[in-house]
């Protein structure tokens, strides 16, 4: 419950960050979908902006709350990117893919002007890593690929990480991304150097993107019980 109004102060804050002729990246997860719906009363008050959907769920959810999305390669400039995170540390790094969307954020809250982070106070932490880190890779060779991924996380500090292939909801199949890769989940307690880890996660070619958000958000928005906090 308290979360979940503070999620919503979140979201309500975030309007500030939108003007009409805006085109938006639109995040995904729990927060982001809250964002949404409050986006389409906007809309429907006479807002005029458009979104870039980061998932097929947030594409939905935009359509069931009157958001008009635009192809993402119909795009050449992107405002303001508005998002959730599973993470958020006091430089703004963060962790996200917990809801399995990372590529896509990834790339969206790359090409905009800014991003916008909501969260509530839960996700605050003075060292990323208590949330597993999503790691999306290619299918093939997925397994060689998970060890190599032990192996740079080691190299960049983290003690003992237990890497896992996140499977769907029956607990057997892999789960697989909208871009159609698996996700590893990357048990890691802390990531005491997260430059270091993105330097090493990169260098490894079966992984497609990881969750490791640094130097791209540049305001959060920390929904608290009564109100929401805005640090820029
Ligand atoms: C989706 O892949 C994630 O990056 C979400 O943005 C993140 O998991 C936050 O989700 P909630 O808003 O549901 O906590």
């Amino acid at each position: 419950m308290g979360a979940e109004r503070q999620k919503a102060h979140a979201a309500a804050a975030a309007l500030g960050y939108v003007e009409s002729g805006m085109t938006l990246g639109l995040g995904s997860g729990s927060t982001a979908e809250i964002f949404l719906r409050l986006l389409g009363e906007r809309i429907k008050d006479g807002l005029d902006v458009r979104g870039v959907p980061t998932s097929q769920r947030t594409a939905e959810v935009a359509r069931e709350n009157g958001v008009p999305l635009i192809e993402v390669d119909h795009v050449d400039h992107l405002a303001v990117t508005i998002d959730g995170a599973d993470e958020v540390d006091g430089r703004f790094q963060l962790i996200k893919g917990g809801g399995a969307c990372l590529l896509r954020e990834k790339i969206i809250a790359h090409a905009s002007d800014l991003m916008v982070v909501m969260v509530d106070e839960s996700k605050l932490v003075d060292t990323l890593g208590k949330f597993p880190l999503p790691v999306e890779v290619d299918p093939f060779g997925f397994s060689l690929t998970a060890k190599q991924i032990y192996d740079a996380l080691k190299k960049a500090g983290v003690n003992a990480p237990d890497v896992q292939l996140r499977r769907k909801g029956d607990g057997l199949a892999p789960l697989i991304t909208d871009g159609g890769h698996y996700i590893l989940d990357c048990a890691c307690g802390a990531i005491p150097d997260a430059a270091l880890a993105d330097r090493y996660l990169k260098e490894i070619p079966g992984v497609v993107e990881h969750g490791l958000f640094l130097g791209l958000a540049r305001v959060v928005i920390v929904g608290e019980d009564s109100e929401a906090r805005v640090m820029e």
